[in-house]
This record gives structure tokens, C-alpha cells and sequence, in this order.
């Protein structure tokens, strides 16, 4: 499979990697066009991969096209594209809020995918979501499908409309879970315990957890009745929570989110 990336950053590095650590194409195979003279020569010496300055130039005879730079540069960089992709040519878009219809107008191009992709994706623990439009044949989702799986798990939405909404669980769900995870050891810290020890016990906890929700197939509801013994201490510190109404909270920042990245795509 030939790719050429059009932005190497923070998200079009990460996926570069996963494509050549899980073998999906060669280095030889991958071609990144970025404006940051020294970006493309760092991803070039540490990946092994061709770089160019030039995002027309990186568009010639490669089979897919994956647009990773910021959604404030996209109708720019789209413009610059306009006409000078192959009629067969998939474009796998990643910019967050992005529809597929802003890329096929702005590109004058039919076959286009776009993912909702989240950071753990740098060590092939994302959650990827995405979409297609119709012109994309059955082999460019068997491709879409390969790259993604290299970035961690993936769920295909026919509905476009699911995309926003993912979009404000697993696209900004990080961010969530790294805020539990500071104030939670900022909580340990302030009791007395010390801050390494704190770390890791946060982090297990929050590994332990989810991995115990997934594996025991158990509602998370019944695993916690499972930790709150009656009159204990995680009833004392969960009735806390619930006073400060933690649930209607989490909803109001995802109801939020998602209200935002339906705004920006529109
Ligand atoms: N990071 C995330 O958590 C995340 C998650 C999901 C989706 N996304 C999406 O991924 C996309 C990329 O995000 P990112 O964090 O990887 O951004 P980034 O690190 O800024 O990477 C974008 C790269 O594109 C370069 N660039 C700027 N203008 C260009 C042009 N005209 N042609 C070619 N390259 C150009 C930038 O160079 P300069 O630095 O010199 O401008 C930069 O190296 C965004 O649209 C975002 O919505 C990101």
C-alpha cells in the first residue's frame, strides 16, 4: 500500500509509526509532506520515510492519502489538492469536526473516509471511529480497516452523525480521564501519601478497573455495590461524589463537547 501523509505531526507521526511497526506498508512506501522543513527531516531519518514540501508532489501514485494537519489550514490545503488527486485515490481524513462533504467539495473528490482517532493511538491503544461515503469501494474499507486496526480498535459508522458524538467521548475522552488522573493523585498527595507510589496506584486502579469492567462483562453499577460496603469508607467517599452531582456533571462536559464539534463542522 503506497500513503502519502499530508501533515506529520503529534497525529499523522503516531500513525506513521503504527504503519511501519505492524508492517502495513514499507518506509519506502510512505511519503510525508509537511511546511516544517526540520519536521520533515526528522521523520526522515527516524522513520526512513521519503518527505516533501510539496503536498501535490506527495499525492502522485499512492493509493491513499491521509489529510493530518489542523482543521484551521484545511480549506487552504484542500485547495491546493483540488484536481491534482487520481480519480481512484482514497483520502483518509483525521481532522477533527471535518465532514466528508467539506472534503469532497473542497477537493472535488468523491472517496473520502474520516476518523475520529484519539492519542492512545501513539501506542496502538486509540479508539478510532469513522465513516465512508458511497463511492468508496469495499477494498479501500479493507484498507481503511488495516490502518486503523494498526492504531487500536475501530468502529465503523454508516451514520456520519455518529462521528460527532464519538467525537466527545473517545476524541476528547483522554483528556478526561488524564484530569481523574492528576486529581485523584493530587487527592492521594494532600492525605499524605508520596507522589510516586500515589501515580501508581491511580494508574493500576484505573487500568484494573477497566479491564475488570471488560473482562467480568458485569454492569459497572454491580461492581461497585461489589466495593461499598454498608456504612464503609466508599460509601462515604461516593455519596461525596454524588452530591456534587459528578454524574450530571460528566453529562453537561460531554453535552458540551459534542455541541462543539458538531459547530465546527457545520
Ligand atoms: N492530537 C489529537 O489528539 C487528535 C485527535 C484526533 C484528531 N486529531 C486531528 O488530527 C489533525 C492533526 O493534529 P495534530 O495534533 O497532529 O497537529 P500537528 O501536530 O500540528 O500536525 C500538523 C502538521 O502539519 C503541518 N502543516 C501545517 N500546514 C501545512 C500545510 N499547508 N501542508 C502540509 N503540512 C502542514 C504542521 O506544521 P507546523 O507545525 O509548522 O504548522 C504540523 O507539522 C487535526 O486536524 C486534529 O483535529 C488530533
Amino acid at each position: 500500500m503506497k500513503i502519502a501523509f499530508i501533515g506529520g505531526g503529534n497525529m499523522g507521526g503516531a500513525i506513521i509509526k503504527a504503519i511501519i511497526e505492524k508492517k502495513i506498508a514499507d518506509p519506502s512506501d510512505i511519503v510525508v509532506s509537511d511546511i516544517d522543513t526540520a519536521k520533515q527531516k526528522s521523520i526522515a531519518k527516524e522513520l526512513k520515510v521519503k518527505t516533501v514540501g510539496d503536498n501535490a508532489k506527495a499525492v502522485k501514485n499512492v493509493d491513499v492519502v491521509i489529510l493530518a494537519i489542523k482543521p484551521q489550514i484545511l480549506s487552504s490545503v484542500l485547495e491546493g489538492l483540488r484536481g491534482k488527486m487520481a480519480e481512484d485515490q482514497l483520502v483518509i481524513s483525521i481532522i477533527a469536526g471535518a465532514t466528508t462533504k467539506t472534503i469532497s467539495k473542497g477537493l472535488k473528490h468523491d472517496i473520502v473516509v474520516r476518523v475520529m482517532p484519539n492519542t492512545p493511538a501513539q501506542i496502538s491503544e486509540g479508539m478510532s471511529v469513522w465513516t465512508a461515503t458511497d463511492e468508496v469501494t469495499t477494498e479501500q474499507e479493507e484498507m481503511a480497516t488495516t490502518i486503523l486496526n494498526a492504531l487500536g480498535k475501530q468502529i465503523y459508522f454508516e451514520d456520519e452523525k455518529y462521528i460527532d458524538m464519538a467525537t466527545a467521548i473517545s476524541g476528547s475522552g483522554p483528556a478526561y480521564i488524564y484530569l481523574i488522573i492528576e486529581s485523584l493523585t493530587d487527592a492521594a498527595v494532600h492525605i499524605g501519601l508520596p507522589r510516586q507510589q500515589a501515580e501508581e496506584l491511580v494508574l493500576q486502579t484505573i487500568l484494573g478497573s477497566t479491564l475488570f469492567v471488560k473482562q467480568s462483562g458485569k454492569h459497572p453499577a454491580e461492581l461497585r455495590n461489589m466495593v461499598t460496603s454498608p456504612g464503609g469508607t466508599t460509601a462515604e467517599g461516593l455519596l461525596k461524589l454524588e452530591k456534587r452531582n459528578l454524574r450530571a456533571t460528566i453529562s453537561k462536559a460531554v453535552m458540551a463537547s459534542y455541541k462543539k464539534a458538531k459547530k465546527l463542522g457545520s
